[in-house]
């Protein structure tokens, strides 16, 4: 029985990444619907050709999870707009398959809860937690000393010396990832490292000390896990998001894929090395918060890098605008999804003022 899937956000980077995967595996998966925010025609496109159902508008990945029955949810649209159909997609018992960086930065006690409480999956389709969920294949509990997760560096690991004054288009252009523009700006600040470790946190229930950020350009090691015994398993692949988003959503099975497999001689010298915290100050953000801080940290970015996208602020004050929501946020606790709700929205009211 092929697995009936659902994608939300089927026109964007990772959207797209999914249906090549279902172009190729006809037989192993049922696309029944796929949403999208404004792509009107491009949503019904893919939908005609797969034989889903297209929505599309501001509430349409929740309609698209709530009037269909599936297997597995792929979420993969942008910042706060994928909790409230993760949240439904759980609360109907299908797996989810995770894209959405910031639906565990906000809100991974609560998805994580409910996941369990329901006897779902959270399926991780980032490349790094992907490769820590293969590492971690058949590992027993306990067992786990570090993960490390690996970093391209964006555009801006060797320069130009002040950052102050990129532009747009210097950030958007990244060196290894054809991506959507949050989170390829994310990668630009390291923004995006910050949101994985805090996800690592919740997805292999690990404390945010357990978790380190290595830069390796060459995007081939996706990430490692070190065992108490010393052993470090590393998960490799060519840097093609249809990797993990398959892994995802064939799991527990892995697919066969027309792709050329990994030539290690021909790639010669594998670097790492540790991230500048000069370069990268939003690195400081990776840290154990309590309160309403993981939904003002999530929050603050989307409204930052928006801001930056349009002209309002300059690259620099990406960071020094999520330093300033925090330190000036409300205090309490992220105890239903309406109070992370109200942490976003006191961020954009309190930035935007
Ligand atoms: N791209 C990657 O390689 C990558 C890697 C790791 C993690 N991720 C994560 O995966 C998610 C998707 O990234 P992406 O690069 O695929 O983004 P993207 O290319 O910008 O695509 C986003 C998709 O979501 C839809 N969408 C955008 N805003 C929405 C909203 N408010 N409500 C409902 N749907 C909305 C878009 O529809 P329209 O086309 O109509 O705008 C589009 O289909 C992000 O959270 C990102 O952090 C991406």
């Amino acid at each position: 029985m092929p697995k009936r899937i659902i994608i939300l956000g089927a026109t964007g980077s990772i959207g797209s990444g999914a249906v090549d995967v279902v172009r190729s595996h006809p037989a192993d998966f049922d696309v029944v619907a796929v949403s999208a925010l404004r792509s009107k025609e491009r949503c019904e496109a893919i939908a005609a050709e797969l034989g889903a159902r297209a929505y599309v508008g501001e509430d349409a990945a929740v309609r698209a999870v709530e009037e269909n029955d599936a297997d597995v949810c792929l979420v993969a649209t942008v910042g706060v707009s994928g909790l409230r159909p993760t949240l439904a997609a759980i609360e109907k018992g299908m797996d989810v398959a995770l894209a959405t960086k910031e639906v565990l930065v906000m809100a991974g006690g609560l998805v994580m809860g409910r996941a369990r409480a329901k006897g779902v999956r959270i399926l991780p389709v980032d490349s790094e937690h992907s490769a820590v969920f293969q590492c971690l294949q058949g590992a027993h509990g306990g067992a786990v000393a570090k993960l490390t997760l690996t970093a391209s560096g964006g555009p801006f690991l060797d320069g130009p010396a002040d950052l102050s004054s990129v532009t747009v288009e210097q950030a958007l252009h990244h060196p290894r990832w054809a991506m959507g523009p949050k989170v390829t700006i994310d990668s630009a600040t390291m923004m995006n490292k910050v949101f994985e470790v805090i996800e690592a946190r919740w997805l292999f229930d690990v404390p945010v000390d357990a978790v380190e950020i290595v830069v390796h350009p060459e995007s081939v090691v996706h990430s490692l896990v070190t065992f108490a015994d010393g052993s470090t398993l590393a998960q490799l692949c060519p840097p093609d998001m249809r990797v993990p988003i398959q892994y995802a959503l064939s799991w527990p099975d892995r697919l066969q894929a027309e792709r050329a497999p990994l030539d290690l001689a021909a790639l010669g010298a594998l670097t790492f090395r540790r991230p500048d915290p000069g370069r990268f100050p939003c690195l400081r953000f990776v840290r154990e918060a309590g309160g309403c801080a993981p939904a003002v940290l999530a929050a603050a970015d989307e409204w930052a890098v928006d801001a930056f996208i349009h002209g309002k602020i300059r690259y620099t004050d990406i960071a020094k605008a999520v330093e300033d929501a925090l330190a000036n946020a409300p205090r309490f606790e992220l105890t239903s999804p309406e109070a992370v709700y109200e942490a976003n929205d006191w961020t954009w009211k309190y930035l935007s003022r």
